[in-house]
């Protein structure tokens, strides 16, 4: 099968167009790869980070390769902030998120931090898709 039959067949199979989704912490590393990747195959994607420069650029970035990327500065270790972008991810997307990828680097947070984000980020992405 030629390159271009596979990236076809490829674009078929992964077809994220009018999907959503959520990945904290994508202006580096693995969640840097997600955006990309989620955006590469049509879905509307929003990120956060803690830095606004890097932030800046990484939305410059994608919305020079035509990706439908939006971002805000949040630490998800922090209750309200978590809050905050949970009402602006469900304003953008109308109450509709379809994925939720959290990445965060561990090493800078304590695990049980860790665990009680993960599980109230799901909580509240399970009310929203409700
Ligand atoms: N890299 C690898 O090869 C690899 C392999 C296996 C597993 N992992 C795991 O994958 C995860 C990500 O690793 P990585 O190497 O991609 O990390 P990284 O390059 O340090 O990127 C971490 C991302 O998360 C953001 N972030 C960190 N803390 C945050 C917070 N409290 N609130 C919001 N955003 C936050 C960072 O931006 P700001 O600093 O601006 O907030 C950055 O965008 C880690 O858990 C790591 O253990 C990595």
């Amino acid at each position: 099968m030629s390159s271009e039959v596979e990236s076809k067949n490829r674009d078929k199979r992964w077809d994220l167009r009018r999907m959503t989704a959520l990945v904290t912490g994508g202006t580096k590393g693995l969640g840097h790869a997600i955006v990309d990747e989620l955006a590469a195959l049509g879905a509307i994607v929003h990120t956060c980070a803690r830095n606004q420069e890097q932030l800046n650029e990484s939305i410059r970035e994608w919305k020079e390769k035509g990706f439908k990327v939006t971002g805000s500065v949040c630490d998800v270790s922090s209750d309200a902030e978590r809050e905050k972008l949970m009402k602006e991810v469900s304003s953008l997307f109308d109450g509709k998120l379809d994925i939720l990828k959290i990445m965060l680097n561990h090493e800078d947070q304590a695990p049980a931090v860790i665990k009680r984000l993960k599980e109230r980020l799901k909580q509240i992405w399970i009310a929203m898709i409700n």
